[in-house]
């Protein structure tokens, strides 16, 4: 730390934080007893909280976000040249950055053409949904407005979003929820064994998990499905990298029944797992693609909804009719801090050739993780694409008994006691909170790599013998 404070100067940060604050995700009965993490800087890949302890961040800010690290100056310098100049100004209008920002992401997603500015990945994803079910009313009647998600899916906090929300312990207590949202079979081959559908692998198994999209679609009819809505490579609900043949059979679904496809790649956008988007790996060819946390790093709030001209058409194909547009609005997607920053973040991606070293450190990542199953039983599966990586704990690997969630949780408690800092699944599939998760920010070296492997390891011994 820079020593501007001092651990005197923060005793009373933490009583403000404990009297006043309401933390995301956490249960506070705790902190009559203990003091919340308060996480005061970072650089890099580290961070330090308010007793001076360094640790290292395998989770990129918790929730896969600060893709480029830490302390980046120069994102900071661009941010606040733009503030001096415009810090705000409606989306009705135009800005300097807004339109550079769109020009060079569009440049990365060919066969995408129009951005619409958001504030968070929910948002971003409702945009896509409102889309959706406007070209319903404008094309169908309105019957064209079901929209399919998938189970172990998430799309957002919002009650709409979590309409969409394929992740049952995130979703209760908050219905009831909006209609006009049907699920689709989760595509987590690991866990076929309890879909009924046989002993499949590979690209069969692949099949079947799409197969079962198209069932869903003609039990529902699909004149009333309008859109599918899925994650590139599922994250919250398990760090699930689609089967072989899975992405081109969904497409081809889509295209048979003229259903829009929506990929959330809230998480795995912009750089993520090794491609600028995630489903650039599959040649899948979307209608909608949303993203949020790693656009720009965290340094400023942005999220966008990106479409396809075919879709932006729709929206403009009569002007004589005063209610044929987009009639939304985001205020804050009128900031001009989040396209400033999010152009300096894709620059340092370039420049620094960061979707190369997450291709190459992801695979030697992945290869440590499923080293660690030769030394523990508990390992039952590691995976993952590019910086984005799991490993499934379970008590049996014949049975595939899920691991217990408080133990899987001692286990990243460990990890930390160990100065690493990794996630799991928490609040998604009942029963199957269970896999350690790791999303190390793009500029991961292989020291930093075999730090938080060793955390891992040392925590497994520990916890399991
Ligand atoms: C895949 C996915 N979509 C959407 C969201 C929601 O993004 P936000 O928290 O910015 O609303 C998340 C958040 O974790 C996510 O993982």
């Amino acid at each position: 730390m820079d020593g501007t404070l001092t651990q005197n100067d923060l005793s009373h940060v933490v009583e403000a934080d404990k009297a006043h604050v309401w933390h995301h995700l956490v249960q506070h009965k705790q902190f009559e007893t203990s003091d919340p993490k308060i996480i005061v800087e970072g650089k890099g890949m580290r961070v330090w909280d308010q007793t001076g302890r360094e640790q290292l961040d395998a989770v990129s800010g918790a929730v896969w976000t600060v893709n480029v690290g830490y302390g980046r100056k120069s994102i900071v310098d661009a941010i606040s040249e733009q503030l001096m100049k415009l810090n705000y100004y409606a989306g009705a209008a135009g800005s300097i950055p807004g339109a550079l920002f769109a020009e060079k992401l569009i440049d990365k997603m060919p066969g995408m053409s129009r951005v619409y500015y958001c504030n968070s990945g929910s948002e971003a994803n409702e945009k896509a949904f409102k889309m959706v079910r406007q070209i319903a009313h404008k094309r169908y009647g309105g019957k064209k407005h079901k929209i399919l998600y998938r189970e172990r899916d998430y799309h957002g906090t919002t009650i709409a979003a979590l309409s969409a929300g394929g992740q049952e312990e995130r979703n209760a207590q908050y219905g009831p929820f909006a209609p006009g949202f049907v699920s689709v079979p989760h595509c987590l081959e690991y866990r076929a064994g309890d879909q009924g559908w046989g002993d499949l692998s590979g690209e069969a198994y692949g099949q079947r998990a799409a197969d079962a999209i198209e069932e869903v679609i003609l039990r529902e009819g699909p004149d009333t499905v309008g859109a599918l809505c899925l994650e590139p490579v599922t994250a919250g609900g398990g760090v699930i990298v689609p089967p072989a043949g899975y992405w081109q059979r969904v497409q081809e679904i889509c295209r048979k029944y003229d259903i829009l496809l929506h990929i959330d790649e809230v998480v795995c956008g912009v750089g993520r797992t090794g491609t600028w988007f995630g489903y650039q790996h599959y040649g899948v060819e979307p209608d909608f693609v949303t993203m949020a946390k790693g656009v720009a790093s965290g340094y400023a709030a942005i999220a966008c909804c990106v479409t396809n001209e075919r879709v932006f058409d729709l929206f403009k194909d009569d002007a004589s009719d005063p209610m044929n547009y987009f009639r939304d609005i985001s205020t804050f997607g009128g900031c001009t801090a989040g396209p400033a920053a999010a152009l300096e973040n894709m620059r340092i991606i370039e420049d620094e050739k960061l979707l190369e070293n997450t291709t190459n450190m992801g695979e030697y990542m992945l290869g440590q993780l499923e080293a660690l199953k030769d030394k523990h039983a508990v390992v039952g599966e590691a995976r993952g694409k590019g910086l984005f990586l799991g490993a499934e704990l379970v008590t049996d690997r014949t049975t595939r008994e899920p691991m217990d969630e408080k133990r899987t949780a001692a286990v990243v408690a460990e990890v930390n006691k160990r100065g690493v800092i990794i996630g799991m699944t928490n609040r998604s599939i009942p029963g199957y909170n269970n896999t350690l998760c790791f999303a190390p920010a793009l500029i991961a070296t292989k020291d930093d790599i075999d730090q938080i492997v060793e955390a891992v390891d040392g925590a497994l011994g520990t916890v399991f013998g």
